[in-house]
């Protein structure tokens, strides 16, 4: 094809592969023993026409069924589908590198939020930035994201808390999206706290839900800036109560439900995911017996975060076996904030999804992937390799794909590609 053919009409077929993991099946979540069937081809190709996948298939025949195609050499690596991180708050200005010291010394997280750090911090910090300045600092993260494999990403406002910061956020992830090629979906977290100044005043709690509900989300959804809302529910944040009602305002204005659900403490935050149809209950390390119960009773992903763990020095983790064993869909993301998950490393999260979850490499794999996908309403879209799907591709130089979480911390993605576009590296080609 001439480099001036539309795009539309741009085929590439990706050959040279030793594996192509294509997590093929149905749009939609998977679960128990579907988590194990990652797809794995050998000798095979991908071909891309525009934006989509083609055809998957033996290599040869695919070179002679489309004889124009562009070619790119996998050189021997392991092609996925794009990964998927359906959890992140990728916009924000300073680290918080100060905190981890902090809880080094013994302070912990909920501790340091109580005395005005934490998210606070983040908050005093990002209504001090103009939006460029903000956009200026996440550029070059998201670019770290990306060099890891990621060509999905999530992102949440939820350190602004004023109507005009949180749009601020939002707009910013807006142009993210507009100048970045992988596919970033926007989510509403102005219940990530509790501001300062509502909870220095008489009622001021109550103010800020009605806050939430009256101004913010129908300003949200009227601009269209987000496609998801979350609330924080965990004791001392948002109560259960509250957080029904502002999900509940949520969906009425359009915004899909999502909950930060039981992290720390248990409060009942997976069984109000599953009981108003969020698309996800992320966190849950202190889920009770009834919430594993309910999620897996329902189409709720249950989005388990390890990073945020470990980086908090906690031994205690979403009980991800028991889960999968009980029946719900699970996803891996990797919480990519300043405050207690720094790490654009989302292959690092099936590291711990193995090491520390007890999860099967395939299960981690359908987690990154497919059941990320689902827990942003994507699953028809990306998260596997079949005709017809967005071509949103990784790929990683190693000799078995179950390597992708075992050379752990190490950045294994030498390419990748989000509706046919290159994310990484960020010039054409694969070096
Ligand atoms: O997912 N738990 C609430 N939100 C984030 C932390 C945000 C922060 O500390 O800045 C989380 O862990
Ligand atoms: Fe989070």
């Amino acid at each position: 094809m001439s480099a001036n053919s539309p795009p539309s009409l741009r085929a590439l077929i990706f050959a040279n592969a030793s594996a192509v993991v294509t997590c093929a099946g149905p749009s939609r979540a998977r679960r128990t023993r579907e988590m194990s069937d990652v797809g794995e081809l050998t000798g095979a190709a991908v071909v891309v026409v525009g934006d989509s996948i083609a055809a998957v298939g033996g290599t040869r025949e695919l070179r002679a069924k489309y004889p124009a195609a562009g070619e790119i050499d996998c050189r021997g690596g392991v092609l996925t589908p794009g990964l998927v991180d359906s959890h992140t708050h990728a916009v924000f200005g300073r680290s918080r590198a100060d905190e981890q010291e902090m809880r080094a010394s013994g302070l912990g997280y909920m501790e340091i939020a109580a005395k005005g750090g934490g998210i606070h911090s983040s908050v005093r910090d990002v209504r001090q930035r103009t939006e460029d300045e903000l956009l200026a600092l996440t550029l070059p993260r998201i670019r770290r994201l990306m060099s890891y494999g990621t060509t999905t990403l999530e992102i949440k406002s939820g350190y602004g808390l004023t109507t005009r910061d949180e749009l601020k956020m939002l707009s910013v992830i807006k142009r993210l999206s507009d100048v970045l090629p992988l596919r970033i979906v926007a989510t509403f977290l102005g219940a990530h706290e509790i501001p300062v100044e509502f909870r220095e005043r008489k009622s001021g709690r109550a103010a800020y839900v009605d806050l939430l509900v009256d101004e913010m989300i129908p300003a949200v959804a009227k601009q269209g800036l987000a496609k998801f809302a979350d609330v924080f529910c965990e004791p001392g944040v948002f109560t259960p109560a509250e957080t029904r009602r502002i999900l509940i305002a949520a969906k009425a204005a359009g915004l899909h439900p999502k909950i930060h659900a039981d992290e720390f403490e248990s409060s009942g935050g997976a069984e109000i995911a599953a009981d108003l149809g969020a698309l996800s209950a992320d966190h849950l390390g202190a889920i009770t017996a009834e919430g594993v119960r309910a999620l897996a009773a329902s189409p709720t992903v249950a989005t388990a975060l390890p990073g945020t763990m470990l980086f908090l020095g906690k031994t205690k983790n979403a009980p991800v076996r028991a889960l999968i064993d009980a029946g719900a869909a699970v996803a891996l993301a990797t919480d990519f904030n300043p405050g207690t998950s720094p790490t654009p490393n989302l292959p690092l999260m099936m590291t711990l999804g193995t090491s520390v979850l007890q999860m099967s490499a395939a299960e981690a794999m359908t987690a990154v992937t497919v059941n990320g996908a689902a827990a942003l309403g994507l699953a028809d879209e990306t998260g596997q390799i079949a005709p017809g799907f967005s071509a949103d591709l990784s790929l990683f130089e190693i000799d078995d794909w179950r390597e992708l979480g075992y050379w752990y911390g190490d950045r294994r993605c030498i390419g990748s590609w989000c509706r046919g576009e290159p994310c990484h590296p960020l010039e054409p080609g694969l070096s």
